[in-house]
């Protein structure tokens, strides 16, 4: 029989290089992980944390290893047990990182809880055109921090030759006002469809990591430009940092075109209020970034810092994360180096009632749901099937306004139609075009790709009929 090799907490402690190789534990479990460290899909940086000690510490912070398919993984790089004797109680302070988080609406359906992130069922997510803010959906990498509006300050990287600023939320009111409607989406939006073709890495978004608010700040152009930056010829890039960090310091970042930055018309905002309030805690009190027609990951939240670099932010979530990729692409071969960061979304739409595997009743269904393109680029027409995608009507629009090039905004439409009599049950489809004559692609397989993100296939519901 064989026996389990035995280590003690030093000389788990003294692999933590690729000379060495790299060891961590969980619990008693003594783990060589020395050639998953490429492959992590959190990056080496951040198992790097961990080498040499205890995973506890930082799987406490980022609850999405929590998962049997993470233990399983690990399991395969065990190579013995810790030493009884040392596996004492942890030295690092364990507690919950998250027992400050603010208190959410229970209508929100949640896909994990640490980091928070949830979406609001679809059936009241198109019950009004602003997403009413507690069942906004919430998108956090990080426990949500709590920060005093009255010491608050955002620094702003100065231009050469300009002024690095310091600023209070005062400061920041009384900078021109501007209020714009504005749809976030989640790059992630939808992945729950890809997830059925193949696994993907990644939250099971359905069809609410979308919504939308009126949303009022400064504008970023006018916050640049006291502090002596301007439109130069070179390419330049925008670094936001949020003020939601690890314990090692690690805060969540981002960055936008320097020429996105700068242009009025592009009306990006440092935002303080949300419908006419204070932003909540989860949506980045006091100050947000909000870039119109622009992916949700980009609109950093709790904003400490902005800066202009000559390249992208080096965050994790710009460089390592949210970018697509063709199908043939995995964890093993994938180079994000390869493919730029996602900022523009394609054409989306999404049906919301009725739900699949629902009965509706003979006679008339009424079919909901919302569409939006990125870019500003505005919804034209929304196509509805009740057979699958055979024969097409075109559904109803809402009314609200959209302005040529800044449409910010989704629009909400719907479709009352007879039921074919006889019909038992429906194959109801929906697809948008926007004013680029973009239109979303059929299937989901084709644009399968190994993160999960730009998931925007014609959404499909199947229904029952009642007899
Ligand atoms: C994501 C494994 C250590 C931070 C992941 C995922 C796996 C994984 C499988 C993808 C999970 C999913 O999306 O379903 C591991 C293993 C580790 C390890 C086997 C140790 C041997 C760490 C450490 C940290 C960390 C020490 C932090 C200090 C992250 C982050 C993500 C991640 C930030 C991405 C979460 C997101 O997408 O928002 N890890 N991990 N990991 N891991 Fe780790
Ligand atoms: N900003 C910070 N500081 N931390 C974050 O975790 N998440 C981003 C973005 N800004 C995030 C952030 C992502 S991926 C999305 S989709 C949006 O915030 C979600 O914004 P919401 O939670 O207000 O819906």
């Amino acid at each position: 029989q064989e026996s389990t090799r035995i280590y003690t907490k030093e000389e788990v402690s003294s692999h933590t290089s690729p000379e060495t190789g790299i060891w961590v534990t969980l619990g008693s479990e003594v783990f060589d992980v020395t050639e998953f460290v490429d492959l992590h899909p959190g990056g080496p940086s951040k198992l790097m944390l961990a080498a040499g000690g205890p995973l506890e510490p930082f799987w406490a912070l980022y609850a999405v290893h929590n998962q049997s398919h993470v233990l399983e993984l690990l399991a395969q790089y065990k190579i013995g047990e810790l030493n009884p004797e040392d596996k004492v109680a942890p030295t690092v302070e364990t507690s919950d990182p998250y027992a400050d988080d603010p208190i959410r609406h229970p209508a929100l359906k949640v896909n994990s809880q640490r980091p928070f992130n949830a979406e609001p069922p679809p059936e009241l997510l198109t019950e009004n055109y602003i997403t009413p803010n507690p069942i906004f959906f919430t998108r956090n990498h990080l426990p949500v921090p709590n920060l005093d509006p009255d010491t608050y300050r955002l620094h702003i990287v100065g231009a050469p030759g300009g002024q690095s600023l310091s600023l209070s939320l005062d400061d920041l009111h009384n900078f021109p006002k501007y209020e714009i409607t504005v749809t976030l989406q989640c790059a992630g939006n939808r992945r729950s469809e890809m997830t059925q073709v193949k696994e993907v890495k990644g939250l099971e978004w359905r069809t609410g990591a979308i919504s939308t608010a009126r949303w009022a700040g400064a504008r970023l152009c006018d916050v640049l430009a006291q502090a002596g930056h301007q439109l130069c010829e070179t390419e330049a890039h925008v670094c936001f940092e949020g003020l939601d960090s690890d314990p090692t310091g690690t805060a969540y970042g981002a960055s936008i075109p320097l020429s996105r930055a700068m242009d009025p018309e592009a009306e990006v905002l440092l935002a303080y209020e949300m419908n006419g309030q204070p932003l909540p805690r989860d949506h980045g009190f006091p100050v947000r970034v909000v870039v119109p027609g622009v992916v949700g990951a980009r609109h950093v939240k709790w904003l400490g810092r902005v800066s202009v670099q000559p390249e992208e932010s080096y965050s994790h979530w710009q460089r390592r994360d949210y970018k697509g990729f063709s199908p043939s692409v995995d964890w093993d071969t994938v180079d994000f180096d390869s493919a730029p960061s996602i900022q523009e979304l394609p054409v989306q739409s999404a049906i919301t009632e009725p739900r699949d595997g629902e009965t509706v009743e003979s006679g008339e269904v009424t079919i909901k749901g919302y569409a939006w393109s990125g870019g500003g680029r505005a919804v034209i027409r929304v196509d509805v099937s009740l057979d699958g995608g055979l024969t097409w009507q075109v559904a109803k629009l809402d009314e609200e306004e959209q302005r040529p090039r800044k449409a910010w905004a989704w629009r909400l439409w719907q479709l009352q139609a007879p039921v074919p009599a006889g019909q038992k049950e429906l194959n109801i489809v929906c697809k948008a075009v926007d004013d680029g004559y973009n239109v979303q692609p059929d299937t989901v397989a084709p644009i399968w790709n190994l993160r999960g993100v730009l998931s925007n296939a014609w959404h499909r519901v199947h229904v029952f009929v009642a007899p």
